[in-house]
Order: structure tokens, then C-alpha cells, then sequence
């Protein structure tokens, strides 16, 4: 079924997993995804951008799509449609009426009141609709869609222990170090902060920039409260690797079944490696 991420990130938190939220790219993403979480009877959080929703459409045809696909397959796990990275209350806003179960406002390049006050006018609206609410602070490295930023600003737990309790939101991404896209060297993840996140505040925390993150750093994380955890580059580096060999292997190639078949395989065979590596396969 459609559901908020509340449930399934409070049940994960408190088991010592993560459930991993997988961005949508396009159809294929859809079913890749749905498939592997079905197979695994694992929870999952379909992450859909502002730029990748534009690219398939806008909000309405995201929810069509997935609820068509969930049918079609005979869904039984829980599976959330989730705004990623919002803007603004406005976009929460039409992301909810379309029939999003949750939302991400990323007012994190914002001062700490206005982050707050955007956030809070978020979570009224979203909760009334039983949706679940993320927001973040500090700044993830890296570039994802608009989300662009020009280095990595870690998460203050003075300011998070704040927003937290004047914003009744769901789970919180505290920015600690983690990338958009790929990491130049090893990550450095403020475990300490993250430590101290977990002592002050009480809801589930969340990590971005999932891709290319060790496994060691990952159970860490997932050991201070983190229970949920976001992958969208990981996926397009297996599907773009795909779709090149098979095309380089046959240049008379032009039915994109025969391609994109292959690429939506190899999306769904990292998926599945994810929900293992986060421990949330049987979990549903
Ligand atoms: O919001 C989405 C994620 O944080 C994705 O990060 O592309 O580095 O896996 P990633
Ligand atoms: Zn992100």
C-alpha cells in the first residue's frame, strides 16, 4: 500500500535498519524499484526531485504511474512517494495535493527562523493529509538537479535539537558530511555530531548522498539513528553502464526494450543490494 514514511522509519529506527529511499528517474526506475522491494518484502521510499518530476510530466503523472504499477504488480509492501529536496511550501504544497504521501522542505540554505517558519507551515498542511515531513539542515556537498552547492556546511545539533521541537516534523537530515553524486576520496561523516543529534532529538535522522558510502560508515550511521537513507547516482551509474555495453556490444541495436531492458535489470539488481546492505529486506 501507499503509505507516509512515518511508520516504516520509527519501525526501522527502532530495529536497527534503514530504509532506503531510491530516487525515480522514469518509468523503468518505477518498476525496478517496486519489483526489487517486492522480491526483498522490504519498505521503500520513492524519491521523486522537482527536475526529475518535471522530466516525467509533473506530480500527477509520478502518482498515476506508481499507483498503476503498484496495481498492476500486487504491491503488498509498504512504499511511500516522497518529495525530494522541496523548495518551498508552495511546491510541498501541489507535491501533496497530487497525492504525494510525503515531503522533503529543504530550506537548509535558509537562516535557522526562516528555515523554521517555512517548515513549520509545511508539516500543518502535510499532516492534516496524513503525510510525513523531512527537512534538513546544513549543506550535502555536490549537485543533484537545482540543488547545487558550493561546499559541505555541517549540521549544527544546537540547530537541529531547535527545529526539531518547533516544527513537529517527522525525521531530520542533518547534513554531515555527505555528497550529491559521487565522493572525491573517502567520505568524512561527523559521527560525533550525529551522536549528539541522536541524544537530542528523538525522531529518525536521514542520509543523503548515499552513493559510494562504506558499508562500515552505513551500519555506523544506521547504529545513530539514521533509518533512512538516499540513493539515486549509484542507480544511474549501473543503468548508464548497461545501456553502454549492451549498445557497444551491438551497434545494429535500435529497439530500446532491448537496451533499457537491460538497464532497468541492472537498477533493480543495485536496489536489492542496497535494501540488503541497509537491512530492510524482509522487513515488511
Ligand atoms: O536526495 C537524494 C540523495 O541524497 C541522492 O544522493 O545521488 O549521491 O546517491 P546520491
Ligand atoms: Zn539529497
Amino acid at each position: 500500500p501507499l503509505v507516509s514514511m512515518k511508520e516504516m522509519l520509527e519501525k526501522g529506527k527502532e530495529n536497527g535498519y534503514a530504509v532506503g529511499q531510491f530516487n525515480l528517474n522514469n518509468l523503468e526506475y518505477a518498476q525496478a524499484i517496486l519489483q526489487a522491494a517486492e522480491e526483498e518484502k522490504s519498505p521503500v521510499i520513492l524519491g521523486v526531485s522537482e527536475g526529475a518530476a518535471r522530466y516525467m510530466g509533473g506530480f500527477n503523472v509520478v502518482v498515476a504511474m506508481v499507483k498503476s504499477l503498484m496495481d498492476a504488480y500486487g504491491t503488498t509492501v509498504p512504499v511511500a512517494i516522497h518529495l525530494d529536496h522541496g523548495s518551498s511550501f508552495a511546491k510541498c504544497a501541489e507535491a501533496i495535493h497530487a497525492g504525494f504521501t510525503s515531503v522533503m522542505i529543504d530550506a537548509s540554505h535558509d537562516p535557522l527562523e526562516e528555515n523554521i517558519a517555512v517548515t513549520k507551515k509545511v508539516v500543518e498542511l502535510a499532516h492534516l493529509h496524513g503525510v510525513s515531513v523531512e527537512a534538513e539542515l546544513g549543506t550535502v556537498g555536490g549537485q543533484e538537479d537545482d540543488v547545487v552547492a558550493d561546499g559541505v556546511i555541517y549540521a549544527d545539533p544546537k540547530e537541529c535539537k531547535k527545529l526539531v521541537e518547533a516544527t513537529d516534523i517527522d525525521c531530520l537530515a542533518p547534513a554531515l558530511g555527505s555528497v550529491h553524486g559521487p565522493y572525491k576520496g573517502e567520505p568524512n561523516l561527523g559521527f560525533e555530531e550525529m551522536e549528539e543529534i541522536l541524544n537530542t532529538v528523538q525522531i529518525p535522522l536521514v542520509l543523503h548522498g548515499g552513493t559510494g558510502i562504506p558499508t562500515k560508515d552505513i551500519q555506523r550511521a544506521i547504529s545513530l539513528g539514521t533509518a533512512k537513507i538516499n540513493v539515486n547516482t549509484e542507480n544511474q551509474i549501473a543503468q548508464a553502464n548497461k545501456v553502454r555495453e549492451v549498445l557497444n556490444e551491438k551497434p545494429d541495436l535500435y529497439d530500446p526494450r532491448k537496451y533499457l531492458g537491460p538497464g532497468k535489470d541492472a537498477i533493480k539488481e543495485t536496489v536489492i543490494s542496497k535494501m540488503r546492505e541497509f537491512g530492510s529486506s524482509q522487513k515488511a
